[in-house]
């Protein structure tokens, strides 16, 4: 037998992996994870009765072009149905845009720090990364995103709000930013806690598609809408760049359990969006008793907030593990803690306290 393993691609080399939130883990207490930005309500009854109902026939393949989902979608959105593509995740369909768009030698741009998925996902395609520094306000600086736009850019994500700040850019200044990019580069704005803003000078990407054939919006039904287990996010942008997500597709990848639980969480929207309206009312409260601690803690318009702690990022993490509430540090730099149930909120507001008189 030969001794030689298969020959890998060298992109692969140096990948940084994934790291998901840490589930959580307290001993001899009640302990919550405030780790991946999960919705912490359970599915809605209706939505569980009608995923049980799926289960049933699990047998069966998945409907491949998702097409209950996919009208519901561009009604929902007043979209024509060929400009809606599906995917497991909204990961899933950046990864398939990076592959319509980038390869070895093209540049992805993106500001850092920001989703942790966009340098992977790079990086297994071959291409580049750009990372744009945020401004000393955590917010994207759109300017020098623009700046750095070179003729080997192919694909600009736009984290609207971003992971892990919570900031969002207003729409004058990201409208300016996509007037002055061409129009041959794909800027992809990834609205995956679009449904917890709250700013109305932070624009809705699907309102920004519409004239502009280079824009695509990713939304997610694993934040606001609670299916973050069952990985199914959607594109929303014009034709060529819709039916390139249709080719780059995994076949079957969105199973059916997915596509009715979608369809049926767009149908109990309502009462998804009144969960929704109480997590936004304990987001405001985190942050006003982060504040009146005296944190500085930038305006958040995600499910989450973010704490500068430096070199104590990984202290920090530990003693809200230790008092039940499993945070993401990322050391050096700052936590990210996602707004949960009251009692988790609590909790991370005592230990945030105690562990600020110390610094
Ligand atoms: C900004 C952003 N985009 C996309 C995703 C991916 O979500 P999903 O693949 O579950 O749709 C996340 C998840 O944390 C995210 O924070």
């Amino acid at each position: 037998m030969s001794e030689t393993s298969p020959r890998l691609r060298a992109e692969l080399e140096g990948i940084p992996t994934y790291k998901p939130g840490k589930p959580a883990a307290a001993e001899g207490q009640q302990a919550y994870k405030l780790s991946s930005n999960e919705n912490p309500y359970p599915p809605l009854p209706g939505v569980l009765e009608t995923a049980m109902e799926t289960v049933r026939s699990f047998n069966r393949y998945p409907d491949m072009a998702c097409t209950g989902l996919m009208s519901e979608l561009a009604d929902r959105f007043g979209v024509p149905v060929s400009h809606v593509a599906t995917g497991t995740g909204s990961v899933g369909v950046a990864q398939q845009l990076i592959q319509a768009t980038s390869g070895p030698g093209d540049e992805v741009i993106y500001a850092w720090r920001s989703f942790e998925a966009y340098p992977i996902i790079t990086q297994i395609s071959g291409a580049t990364s750009v990372r744009v520094p945020l401004t000393s306000g955590e917010v994207h600086d759109l300017d020098a995103m623009a700046a750095a736009i070179t003729d080997r850019t192919r694909l600009i994500f736009v984290c609207n709000p971003n992971n892990p700040t919570g900031t969002a850019v207003r729409k004058a200044e990201l409208e300016r930013f996509l007037d002055a990019v061409p129009s041959d580069i794909l800027v992809v704005l990834d609205e995956a806690y679009r449904e917890f803003v709250r700013d109305p000078e932070v624009p809705d990407g699907i309102e920004l598609y519409r004239d502009r054939p280079n824009v695509c919006v990713l939304r997610t039904f694993s934040k606001a809408y609670g299916l973050a287990g069952l990985r199914v996010g959607f594109a929303i942008a014009h034709e060529p760049v819709a039916a390139a997500l249709r080719k780059t597709a995994v076949p079957f990848g969105v199973s059916q359990l997915a596509q009715d639980a979608a369809v049926a969480s767009l149908r109990a929207e309502d009462e998804l969006l009144g969960r929704v309206g109480v997590l936004v009312g304990e987001r405001t409260r985190v942050l006003e008793g982060l504040r009146t601690q005296g944190w500085t803690v930038p305006d958040t318009q995600a499910n989450f907030v973010w704490l500068r702690t430096g070199d104590r990022t990984v202290d920090f993490a530990g003693v809200c593990e230790q008092a039940g509430v499993t945070v993401r540090p990322f050391p050096g730099e700052g936590v990210r803690v996602t707004i949960g149930e009251v009692e988790a909120n609590d909790i991370f507001l005592k230990v945030a306290e105690a562990f600020r008189k110390e610094l």
